[in-house]
């Protein structure tokens, strides 16, 4: 499979190479702020069905595009996936989020832990992948995903979310060893699952790091950044002449975009608490930047939205190397049509930057 990407925006703006306008997708973009969403995950059944179902996946994956001009796709399925193939026991209960029915609670459940077989118990999600691809018939590039390994072991460990990480962070502080032999084997099954996901179509990979925010430096270094690296080391970096780029993203991790910069991604997302200017002052030359706009901006007015947009615009500034997104997940509650506000703004006043 080799079809030729109509818009490949994105992927030019992720290796820094010069585009007419800076790309954007929102993370998120597939999910209950759309009524269509809504609809065909009533017709799954459940959010895991529809994850597991590769035609539903797709009919969702596809819906943010035919609204909003996006720059890119991104899989519709989830990071407790992995978790799951391992034996864990995902599900979501009404209004409390990710579960599992097993969490990582002893040193015996600890040791038991496998890399899954990815051709067998996640091929749902690379027959979700390859036909995508096919349906996205080149209009843009797909995005594959998964999370960190300290993400994931966040909810191995506590079972669900938390607010304070407090089982999963005493774990960390009085098991050292233990804790490590949940990243490493969370590693390989991570490489494992984005290289099948690379295999299948994706043309960039995003690692999710959504709690490192929650370590202390020396924490985050050790136990989540460390990991990435091992992933992004192990990523298939080029499929059929095409270079496969990466973004890492951890939320909350302002403070360390240099030596994320430095695992050997392509790019870093970016939150919206940190000047996406002064990011890209820390980096230079060795990665793009996504981000990295406050999704709350989107509770606001189409006029307020132009403004801040133009904000994140200008202080990244001219030239390549920035793909515009929110600095977080989308929330339900907005309303499509300030998503589709943010989509023409980004469009419409970047063009001056290249
Ligand atoms: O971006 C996209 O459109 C692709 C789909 C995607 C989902 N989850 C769909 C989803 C992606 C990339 C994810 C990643 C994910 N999942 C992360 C990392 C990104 C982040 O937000 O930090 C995390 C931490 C998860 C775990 C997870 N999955 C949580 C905490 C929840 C509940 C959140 C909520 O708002 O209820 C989910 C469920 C989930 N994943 C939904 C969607 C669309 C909502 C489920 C539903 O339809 O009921």
């Amino acid at each position: 499979m080799n079809f030729k990407v109509k818009n490949d925006t994105f992927l030019r703006a992720l290796l820094r190479q010069p585009t007419e306008y800076t790309p954007v997708w929102m993370m998120r973009q597939a999910g209950r702020y759309l009524p269509e969403y809504c609809a065909t995950r009533k017709r799954a059944g459940s959010f895991l069905e529809l994850c597991k179902s590769p035609d539903m996946a797709t009919e969702v994956t596809l819906q943010p595009l035919d609204r909003f001009p996006l720059d890119a796709a991104i899989l519709f399925s989830d990071i407790l996936t992995v978790p799951d193939a391992m034996g864990l026991g995902l599900y979501f209960s009404e209004g409390e989020g990710p579960k599992f029915k097993h969490p990582l609670r002893d040193e015996v459940a600890i040791k038991a832990l496998q890399v899954p077989d990815i051709g067998k118990d996640l091929k749902y999600v690379t027959d979700a992948v390859s036909q995508i691809r096919k349906a996205l018939d080149g209009r843009v590039p797909l995005i594959g995903f998964s999370g960190s390994p300290w993400t994931l072991s966040c909810y191995m460990v506590e079972g669900g979310s938390s607010d304070d990480y407090a089982k999963v962070k005493t774990l960390m502080y009085k098991e050292p060893k233990l804790m490590h032999h949940i990243l490493e084997v969370t590693t390989q099954s991570v490489i494992a699952y984005l290289n099948a996901q690379i295999e299948a179509g994706a043309q960039a990979v995003m690692i999710f790091d959504s709690w490192g925010g929650a370590l202390s430096h020396s924490a985050y270094h050790e136990f989540s950044l460390a990991y990435m690296q091992r992933i992004v080391e192990g990523l298939i970096k080029e499929k059929d002449g095409v270079r496969i780029p990466s973004v890492v993203f951890t939320k909350g991790g302002g403070l360390w975009i240099e030596s994320i910069a430095n695992t050997g991604c392509d790019a870093v997302g970016l939150d919206w608490t940190m000047d996406i200017g002064i990011a890209r002052q820390k980096v230079g030359e060795r990665v793009a930047l996504q981000g990295n706009i406050d999704p709350t901006v989107l509770f606001a007015t189409p006029d307020v939205i132009r403004v801040e947009v133009e904000k994140v615009l200008s202080s990244f500034g001219y030239g390549s190397g920035h793909v515009f997104n929110l600095g977080h997940g989308i929330s339900q509650f907005t309303n499509p049509d300030n998503a589709a506000a943010l989509v023409a703004a980004v469009h419409e006043f970047s063009k001056k930057y290249h």
